[in-house]
């Protein structure tokens, strides 16, 4: 049987691409077009566009475009047959089939993927039924879904069903209805045994069946009636053409609408869970079934809401696994909250104990957002141990370092330095130094996957000396905004003015670099930069701009065009921040030079002293000698910070 082209053309007629596409994403006006953040990557911003008068769509990050059917296809993986049942289903128009019989090599040709899903609506139906009309399914599934609190509205929402008790009852009405058991076994309906033994997969179990975001069947999951230890509680069909586990949410056909409505999801771990709070009222709920979540399933949700709040069982391992999963999703971008019930609840326990109204009231007033959540839990274990605590401080800057968003980081640092009671430029710190060795194990990785594809052409021994040469102890580095601005600056005028005359004997590199010497740049890319220029220079070469924009590290190409376009803005900032006179023309290169060069001392000088005071803060009176030594170098810095500060032209107070 072939769609006819009849039905073919009324769908194309019925669609309206922005509709189509709205039931996934969230669109918005943008002239005659409407945009949005495509849902094939996680971008930041909108590169998806459709326009409704020509009736297309254009991702331009992933390249994908094309008509509604197109969307429906892509978004879902469904092939052209599937996406247009779908259309047709959502404009209520009834498909005409061609009544011809497909010859064999047509049969060949309808694919797999479309055998699948008529198999698993098939085996979904199949076990409605027995729960809505056999004597048995009736007695023993409704009664265990009634029992459960389930109403037939639900029941019929998310299709539940019942699998009697035996070992072929499907597969024998499914060979009465014409499917071959090949194909009943790919879609996981039935199971082979060694001895060749044919049976179902799901007996004596009520069904829950896993919808895509179409509202089509893609796997199915059985949950045994009693509470049996012995037995595996849930089972899912096993992995199809069709069903991933991990890039699906239970739940997400059903709630996408009230998720962008409400422009939040929440998130659970159980199907029950998801059913008991959408019967509540509160539809705008998905679960991750009881998987740790994954890239996939984040991806998901953001196509809908950028907000989750995370509902996790109040036992111990609801805690942890709330703990895993919250990095997962900040590394997402989405905005994250948590909420914990109270020991021995889960979400369907709890709404069917209190209802839904306080169900509400308890979101609302207990989910925290993550940086709270976090700390609270850490900071129960560690009292007031100092070694325990500095471990919490790393936890959670760890978790900080994943948010993508400056701004909502800053936010982040401020709470956390509330919570800890710790100084906001601690955090900071601490935060600058995990952001450092993640990139270095980036950097790292990035190493190795290039050796590995270079797997016929090994590094010869002069890149691994090349490598080695400019690779620095990073893990002693630390990065902070205000140095990361005179340390840019430094190599700017190296790049720029590398060559021209400092003074008699002197160009402006060698001048710069007799006072380098004892300087650790602290912003990697920086201190990568200064490293390769010394190796070069030691060789009697003076590397290029060319040179770094081209290296192979593209991580010198992007730091090296931002410090040279933004020459403006490092002024403002520097200006605004901390009334420091920023010289706004490169005219007196002398004069460049030696500003440059003492605001990049006074920042270091600025540094330690702020590192200093917080070592004397942790003394005790048992430290006497070394409080001593601190202050003692405190007078000095602070010293030479006037000579500084003298050359730049600002005042600094005691
Ligand atoms: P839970 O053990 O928390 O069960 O598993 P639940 O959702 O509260 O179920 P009820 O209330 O006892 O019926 C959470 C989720 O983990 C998956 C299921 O998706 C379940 O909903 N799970 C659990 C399995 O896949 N297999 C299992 O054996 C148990
Ligand atoms: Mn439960």
């Amino acid at each position: 049987m072939r769609i006819s082209s009849q039905s073919i053309q009324q769908i194309n007629q019925a669609i309206d691409i922005v509709e189509v596409i709205s039931d996934f994403i969230t669109l918005k006006k943008r002239g005659a077009n409407y945009a949005a953040l495509s849902p094939f990557t996680n971008e930041k911003s909108p590169s998806f566009y459709v326009s409704p008068s020509k009736q297309i769509f254009k991702c331009f990050s992933t390249t994908i475009g094309g008509d509604a059917i197109k969307f429906v296809m892509e978004i879902d993986k469904l092939s052209y047959v599937e996406a247009l049942k779908y259309l047709a289903k959502k404009y209520n128009i009834e498909i005409v089939y061609d009544k011809v019989e497909l010859n064999d090599q047509e049969k060949e040709l309808q694919s797999e993927k479309d055998s699948l899903f008529i198999v698993l609506e098939y085996a979904t139906n199949y076990y409605k039924n027995i729960l809505s009309s056999h004597p048995d399914g009736i007695a023993i599934g409704k009664t265990y879904f009634t029992e459960r609190g389930l109403s037939d509205k639900t029941i019929a929402d998310f299709e539940l069903g019942f699998a009697l008790d035996g070992w072929d009852n499907l597969l024998i009405d499914a060979e009465k209805n014409q499917f071959n058991k090949e194909l009943l076994q790919k879609a996981g309906v039935i199971k082979v045994n060694e001895n060749n033994k044919t049976f179902d997969f799901f007996r004596n179990r009520v069904i829950f069946p896993i919808h895509n975001s179409t509202g089509k069947p893609i796997a199915l999951a059985g949950r045994i009636l009693g509470n049996d230890k012995g037995t595996a509680k849930y089972i899912n069909s096993p992995e199809t053409e069709l069903y991933h586990k991990k890039d699906v949410l239970y739940g997400l056909y059903q709630a996408k609408q009230s998720i962008r409505n409400s422009e939040n999801c929440l998130l659970v771990e159980g199907y029950m869970d998801v059913l008991s709070l959408y019967q509540a009222g509160i539809t705008n709920v998905v679960a991750s079934s009881g998987t740790s979540l994954t890239d996939a399933q984040t991806k998901l949700i953001s196509r809908y809401t950028k907000s989750v709040v995370v509902l996790y069982d109040g036992d111990k391992a609801g805690i942890n696994a709330a703990m895993r999963s919250t990095d997962l999703l900040l590394d997402s971008g989405l905005n994250i909250k948590v909420l914990v019930f109270p020991d021995g609840e889960d979400p369907d326990s709890y709404v069917n104990k209190v209802g839904a109204t306080k169900f509400n009231e308890y979101l609302k007033n207990n989910a925290k957002d993550f940086i709270t959540f976090k700390t609270e839990i850490l900071l129960k274990d560690c009292e007031n141990d100092p070694v325990k605590k500095s471990k919490v401080v790393r936890e959670i800057v760890i978790s900080i370092s994943k948010i993508k968003d400056s701004v909502q980081k800053n936010v982040y640092f401020k709470l956390c330095s509330q919570l800890l009671n710790i100084e906001e430029q601690v955090i900071i710190f601490e935060h600058n130094n995990v952001t450092v060795e993640i990139e270095k194990k980036k950097l790292q990785d990035k190493l190795k996957i290039e050796n590995k594809e270079n797997i016929e052409q090994q590094p010869t021994q002069e890149q691994i000396d090349e490598n080695e040469k400019y690779s620095l102890n990073l893990s002693e580095i630390s990065i902070t905004d205000i140095n990361s601005i005179s340390e840019q600056e430094i190599i700017r005028i190296l790049l720029e003015y590398a060559e021209d005359q400092m003074d008699e004997d002197n160009n402006i590199h060698q001048f710069l670099f007799t006072y380098l010497e004892n300087i650790v740049f602290e912003d990697v890319i920086c201190a990568k930069i200064i490293a390769i220029f010394k190796a070069e220079l030691a060789e009697n070469k003076l590397p290029t701009l060319n040179y770094f924009l081209n290296h192979s590290d593209k991580l010198f190409e992007s730091k090296l065009t931002e410090i040279l376009t933004d020459k403006h803005e490092i002024s403002d900032v520097w200006f605004d921040k901390y009334q420091i006179f920023v010289p706004a023309k490169d005219a007196d290169k002398v004069g460049l030079v030696n500003k440059s060069l003492a605001r990049l001392n006074f920042e270091k000088l600025r540094k330690r002293l702020k590192d200093n005071n917080l070592k004397l803060r942790k003394f005790d009176s048992e430290a006497i000698d070394e409080t001593e030594n601190l202050l003692q170098e405190n007078m000095v810095i602070k010293q030479y910070q006037q000579i500084y500060a003298k050359e730049l032209g600002i005042v600094i107070g005691g």
